[in-house]
C-alpha cells in the first residue's frame, strides 16, 4: 500500500510496556507491544468506506494499534480512545505527538481514561477496535463490557478484537485460571464474530476477529 501504517516502539516504550505487563498483568495481558501487521488487520474496518467515521479504541496501552487506526483516519473521522491506566495514558500521550496522523487529526481525539464497562453513553460508534485483554477478565466484566459496547453501537458497527490461540490452550490444559477463561471463551464463541486473520510474528501468535454488527449479537451466553 505504500503508506507509513505502523510506527515502531522505541526500545525504552517497550521495556515500559514490559513493566507495566509485570505490575498489571490481568489488565495488559501481554509482554510486548501489537506488531504491525496485526495492527493493520485491527485497524482495517477504517479502509474503504466513503462516510466518515466515528472510531473507538479500546485499551491503546502505548499505542502500537492507534498508529494504525490515525495512518487510517481521514478529514472528518473522528477518534475516541479508551485507557484504563494512567500511566499507560502519559506514555501514549508523549508517543501520540510523533505518530503520522497525529497532528491531523488531534482536534477530533479523545482520550477516555476509564474502563471500557464505564465509557459514557452518546452518539453511537461505526468502527470499534478493541485490543482488550478478554482472556484476563472474568465473564460479568466481559459481559458488562459487551453491553455497554452494544449500548454505543447501531445496526451496523462494527468491531475487531483478537485473542492469543496458542496461549490460551495452554492456559486451558494447565487449568490456574481455567473456569473464569473457559467462560469467557464461550462467550466470545457466541459472538458470531469471523476471524479475519492469524498473525504468527505477533509475539506471542494472535488471532483477530471481525465481528459485524456488533448491535445484533447475542449478550449473554445461551443455558447449554
Ligand atoms: C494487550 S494491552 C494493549 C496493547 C496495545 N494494543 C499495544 O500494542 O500496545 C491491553 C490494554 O488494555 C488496557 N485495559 C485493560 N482493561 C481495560 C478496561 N476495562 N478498559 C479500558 N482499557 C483497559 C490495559 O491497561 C492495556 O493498556
Amino acid at each position: 500500500m505504500g503508506r507509513m501504517s505502523h510506527t515502531p516502539h522505541s526500545l525504552s516504550d517497550t521495556v515500559y510496556f514490559m513493566g507495566e505487563f509485570i505490575r498489571q498483568f490481568r489488565l495488559t495481558g501481554s509482554l510486548f507491544p501489537t506488531s504491525a501487521r496485526a495492527a493493520a488487520l485491527m485497524a482495517s474496518p477504517l479502509e474503504g468506506r466513503e462516510q466518515p467515521l466515528r472510531v473507538l479504541e479500546l485499551g491503546p496501552g502505548t499505542g502500537s494499534v492507534t498508529s494504525a487506526v490515525l495512518a487510517r483516519m481521514r478529514e472528518g473521522d473522528t477518534l475516541d480512545i479508551c485507557e484504563i491506566n494512567p500511566r499507560m495514558v502519559e506514555v501514549l500521550q508523549r508517543r501520540m505527538e510523533g505518530l503520522p496522523g497525529y497532528q491531523a487529526h488531534r482536534a477530533r481525539m479523545r482520550i477516555l481514561v476509564c474502563g471500557a464497562q464505564e465509557l459514557p453513553l452518546g452518539t453511537p460508534y461505526d468502527v470499534i477496535v478493541c485490543s482488550l485483554p478478554f482472556g484476563n477478565f472474568d465473564l460479568p466484566l466481559v459481559e458488562a463490557i459487551f453491553s455497554r459496547l452494544r449500548q454505543l453501537s447501531h445496526a451496523e458497527t462494527r468491531m475487531t478484537w483478537f485473542e492469543y490461540p496458542e496461549l490460551k490452550r495452554l492456559r486451558l490444559l494447565l487449568g490456574g485460571h481455567g473456569a473464569p477463561l473457559a467462560a469467557v471463551t464461550a462467550y466470545l464463541g457466541q459472538q458470531g464474530a469471523e476471524p479475519i486473520g492469524r498473525v504468527y510474528g505477533n509475539l506471542p501468535p494472535l488471532q483477530a476477529f471481525l465481528l459485524k454488527p456488533l448491535k445484533g449479537q447475542p449478550s449473554a451466553v445461551q443455558a447449554a
